[in-house]
């Protein structure tokens, strides 16, 4: 059912780190990521916005880009080991014909843009600026106070081809969701936790979400009270919940711009070689969460296109079962 991984990969992605996002207003934005998720920004001017969580000590893990139109994704970020892994990274992806290029990128070391074969667009860097980590600073702390990225879902028409080349690239299953034997949703990882990288079936390739981790469940609320308490209470899309794949507290915002990011608790290690992924059944409510109301159609269905792609359908449309279909289907008491 699942694709081979190489355990060896050619080149060592380490994790997700950094996510690029055009914005319309920059203040708006800053002011959604600062006040409701309780960002820090390390650096910014008139054009970018530079923010992390408080226990990330590398300069960036969310990069606000101003653009009129925002609403687009303009990157996925990984982290490789050594400055090594990105030479052989280069040639790997121009072995396959897939797009490559060095790019000049403020804050970070020798940096490169990347394609997957879905066109996904990817940036690869071995360094970064650091600064202070500011987990133990509590006067700074804001909203849900977030404390690291930990992971990217991207929608895509073939969620098994993607599958395949990013299990080639050493990335395994924690969970996966299928549909008798069709790949719908691979949730994968590099860095021994449950996710860096998760590709659902979905008209693609499209950002669903990124998520930042929080301390404690409660933090989760105060997302939602502090969004609520600035006038972004519509902006609360899915949950509080528990997930089915994962078992995690989440909730789902939408930000000044219809980007999707995810708040949620925390996620068990899978490191030991011997683990093997969770098949989950998409056709069970519960895999989608373990109690609760399905989520609204538009959860299933939006997410932010990257700059310049077009996204391809899936070869067979989806019917998630959605808070609405659920609704019209559940009998009158
Ligand atoms: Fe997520």
């Amino acid at each position: 059912m699942l694709p081979a991984v190489n355990l060896r990969p050619e080149f060592n992605i380490t994790r997700s780190s950094h996510v690029r996002l055009t914005v319309a207003d920059l203040a708006v934005s800053r002011r959604f990521y600062t006040e409701v998720l309780g960002l820090v920004v390390t650096e910014e001017d008139g054009n970018t916005c530079y923010l992390r969580g408080l226990q990330e000590a590398c300069h960036h893990s969310l990069v606000l880009e101003r653009d009129p139109d925002g609403g687009t994704c303009k990157r996925i970020g990984f982290r490789v080991f050594f400055e090594e892994d990105l030479d052989v990274a280069y040639r790997y992806f121009r072995d396959r014909g897939l797009p490559a290029e060095w790019v000049e990128a403020p804050h970070q070391g020798r940096t490169l843009h990347a394609s997957d074969p879905a066109g996904t667009l990817l940036e690869f860097c071995a360094t970064m600026e650091t600064r202070p980590r500011m987990h133990i600073q509590f006067e700074a702390f804001k909203g849900a106070h977030a404390q690291r990225l930990d992971h990217y879902q991207i929608l895509a028409p073939d969620t098994y081809a993607l599958c395949e080349f990013y299990s080639a690239l050493g990335f395994r299953n924690s969970e996966y969701l299928t549909h008798g034997d069709t790949l719908l949703g691979a949730f994968m990882y590099r860095k021994g936790t449950c996710l860096d990288l998760a590709i659902v079936t979905g008209a693609g390739p499209r950002l669903h979400h990124f998520a930042y981790t929080v301390s404690e469940s409660r933090d989760i609320f105060t997302a939602c009270d502090f969004a609520g308490n600035l006038g972004y209470g519509d902006s609360v899309e899915r949950g509080p919940g528990r997930h089915g794949p994962g078992g995690m507290l989440f909730v789902y915002l939408r930000d000044p711009d219809g980007h999707r990011v995810e708040v949620f608790n925390s996620h068990y290690q899978t490191i030991d070689i011997e683990i093997e992924p969770v098949r989950w059944d998409a056709s069970s409510l519960s895999t989608n969460a373990r109690w609760g109301l399905p989520a609204l159609e538009k959860w299933y269905l939006e997410a932010s296109p990257f700059v310049g792609v077009n996204p391809v359908p899936p070869a067979e449309p989806q019917n998630p079962m959605t808070l609405e279909r659920f609704l019209l289907d559940k009998p009158a008491d």
